[in-house]
This record gives structure tokens, sequence and C-alpha cells, in this order.
């Protein structure tokens, strides 16, 4: 460092420090006015800021600032508020009929969305997400084929209390005869009326002998027309929609060692209203009945 003078730089007019440092000299460019204006300003907020917000450790914790905020007890306000918003919709499903519910386009709204989440945790494992169903004896919902019924309340008797769980005395209850592993039919005559049954849904040549048998066995649950019966938790069978596959292999099968699939109750497990729009939601997807 060497002389002290200022002076003005001759290429571009702008004064220097007097700082030179081997013949380089420092230029004396000042911050801009717009960027000093910030940086007072950043003081001033990050020194209010520290006053009235929790800001600093401190030995014991941190300092609280003057307003008491705390982050944690903002979260809690805003869960209590949505708690307090939601228990009136809570409420409002609980004490309207389900009948009512799909009339009333909010309350359905809510229905449906509630509903949508409650089977995506409890019921898509065994029916499917979308309620398609899956392989094996789980039924899609959405469609309009009801092995227990579409109705409302169908489907709300379905849910609360499930299907052969033999641990909710109200669950829907009735069981297929083991026709072949029971010897009430010979195997010839099973696959004589497994063949009847492929005819019903227009899947291959009628069995007369078939006919006859499913006359004599079947019809008690299965319908004259083989159209089913939800009382009894009978499924169709001339739609072509199987809970354990078409083929006559799988019909042997059913008509030799029915499978009885169980669905568990739900009363124990879910809220009332949680059933009541779970119901709703079901009912809405398969257009109901
Ligand atoms: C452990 C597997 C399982 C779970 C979980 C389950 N289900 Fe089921 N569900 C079944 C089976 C199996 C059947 C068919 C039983 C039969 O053969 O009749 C069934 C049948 C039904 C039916 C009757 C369908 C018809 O055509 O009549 C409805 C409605 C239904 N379930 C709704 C639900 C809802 C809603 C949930 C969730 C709250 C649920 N299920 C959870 C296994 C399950
Ligand atoms: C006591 C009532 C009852 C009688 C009698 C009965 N079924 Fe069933 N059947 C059912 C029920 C309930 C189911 C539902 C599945 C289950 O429980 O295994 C069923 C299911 C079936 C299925 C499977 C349908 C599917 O979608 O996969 C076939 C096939 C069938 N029955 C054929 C017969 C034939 C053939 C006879 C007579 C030899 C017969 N059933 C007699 C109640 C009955």
């Amino acid at each position: 460092m060497m002389a002290q003078e200022k002076e003005v730089d001759a290429l571009t007019g702008t004064e220097t420090t007097g700082h030179e440092w081997d013949g380089i000299r420092e230029l004396n460019t000042p911050l801009p006015k717009w960027w000093l204006w910030v940086f007072y300003v950043t003081i001033v907020f990050a020194v209010v800021y520290t006053i009235l917000y929790p800001a600093w450790p401190w030995f014991n914790g941190y300092t609280h600032g003057i307003l008491g905020y705390s982050s944690r007890a903002a979260v809690r306000d805003r869960i209590d508020e949505m708690a307090a918003s939601r228990a009136h919709w809570v409420e409002q499903i609980e004490t309207t009929p389900m009948s009512e519910i799909v009339n009333d386009p909010d309350l359905l709204q809510i229905a449906t969305v509630g509903g949508r989440a409650v089977f995506a945790n409890n019921c898509a494992p065994c029916h499917g997400t979308g309620a398609t169903g899956r392989p094996g004896g789980y039924p899609a919902l959405v469609d309009d084929d009801w092995i227990w019924g579409g109705t409302l309340d169908a489907i709300h008797t379905t849910v609360m209390h499930g299907i052969r769980n033999g641990a909710d005395p109200e669950a829907r209850m009735s069981e297929m005869p083991a026709f072949g592993a029971d010897g009430i039919l010979t195997p010839q005559q099973v696959s004589a009326v497994a063949e009847h049954v492929l005819a019903l849904s227009g899947a291959g040549p009628d069995n007369e002998e078939g006919a006859q048998i499913f006359a004599e066995n079947c019809v008690a649950c299965h319908g004259e027309l083989g159209r089913g019966n939800n009382e009894l938790g009978a499924p169709n069978l001339t739609d072509q929609i199987w809970l354990y596959g078409g083929t006559k292999a799988d019909i042997v099968h059913q008509v030799t060692k029915p499978r009885q699939g169980v669905m568990p109750a739900w009363n124990t497990r879910l809220s009332d209203a949680e059933i009541k729009q779970v119901t709703v939601y079901v009912h809405s997807l398969g257009g109901g009945q």
C-alpha cells in the first residue's frame, strides 16, 4: 500500500479509495441506494421479528417472543377447527337416513368422499381398488349384479354384519350343501349338473340329466331359472359373472365342495357414520338397485 491521496480514475471517472497495490488502484464505487435500504430494512425486520417471535436458543430452551406464538399450538388449533367442522357433518350423516343422504347433493358429496376413503382403507384388500373384485370369491361391487342385494339397506346390512363370519349372530348366512363331498350326488351327476349350469348362461349345450338334477337340488336357492336369490345369497348363474370361475372344472369344484366365502362384520370396527358413508359409496358405484 502506498500513497493515500484520493484521485479520480481517468478511465471510468470514478473516485478511488486511495488504496493502491502494485499500481492497481481501488475504485470507490458506492453501494446502490436501493440495496442499502433493503439491507437496513432486513436488519430492522430481524430485530423486530426476534422480539415478537420465538427466535434464539437460550439456556433453558429458547426465547419465546412477546406474541407467544408457537407453530405446534397453531397446528393444534387447525386440527380442533377441522374436527369441529367435521363434527357437524358427521352428526348430519349420523342422523340423516341414507335414502335422504343420496338426495341431498352436499351430504351425498361428503358421504361419497368419506366412503371412498373408508373403502380404500378397509375393503380394497379383498374387493380390489375401485371395487372391481378379485378372483377367488371376492365379488365386484361396481356391477349391478348383487348376491345379497344392492339396495342401500341390503348393502348396509351386509357391511354391518358381514357374511358367514361366525362372529356376528346377525351375519348373512346360507350354505350351499357340499353335493359331491357329502355324497349327495355322484361325480357323474355333478358333471351333468355342471353342464346344465354352463348351459344356463349360454356357455354350452344343455344336459338333460343335469337339468333334472338342478330342478331337484338347486332351484330352492338358485331359482327355477337359475337367476339366484338375494335372500339366500345364492348367485345368479345365468349372467356369466362368476365368483369362483366359469369353466366346467370351476363349477364341478363348487358343486363338489362350495367355498362359502366369508366377510367380516364391520359394526365393531367402523363407526355408524363410516358404515353409512361406505354404503352410500358402494351403492353409487353399482348404480344400486
Ligand atoms: C376379508 C375379505 C373382505 C373384506 C375386507 C371385505 N369384504 Fe365384502 N365380501 C367379501 C366376500 C368373500 C364377499 C362375498 C361373500 C359371498 O360369497 O356371499 C363379500 C361381499 C360383499 C358385499 C355383497 C355383494 C353382493 O353382491 O351382494 C358387499 C356389499 C361388500 N362385501 C362390501 C364390503 C365393504 C363395504 C367392505 C369394507 C368395509 C368389505 N366388503 C370388506 C370379503 C371381504
Ligand atoms: C342352500 C342353498 C343352495 C343350494 C341348494 C345350492 N346352492 Fe349353489 N350357491 C349357494 C350359495 C350361497 C352360493 C355362493 C357361494 C358359496 O357360498 O359357496 C352358491 C354358489 C354356487 C355356484 C358358484 C357361482 C359363482 O358365481 O361362482 C354354483 C356354480 C352353484 N352354486 C351351483 C349350484 C348347483 C349346481 C346346485 C345344485 C346341485 C346348487 N348350487 C345348490 C347356495 C345354494
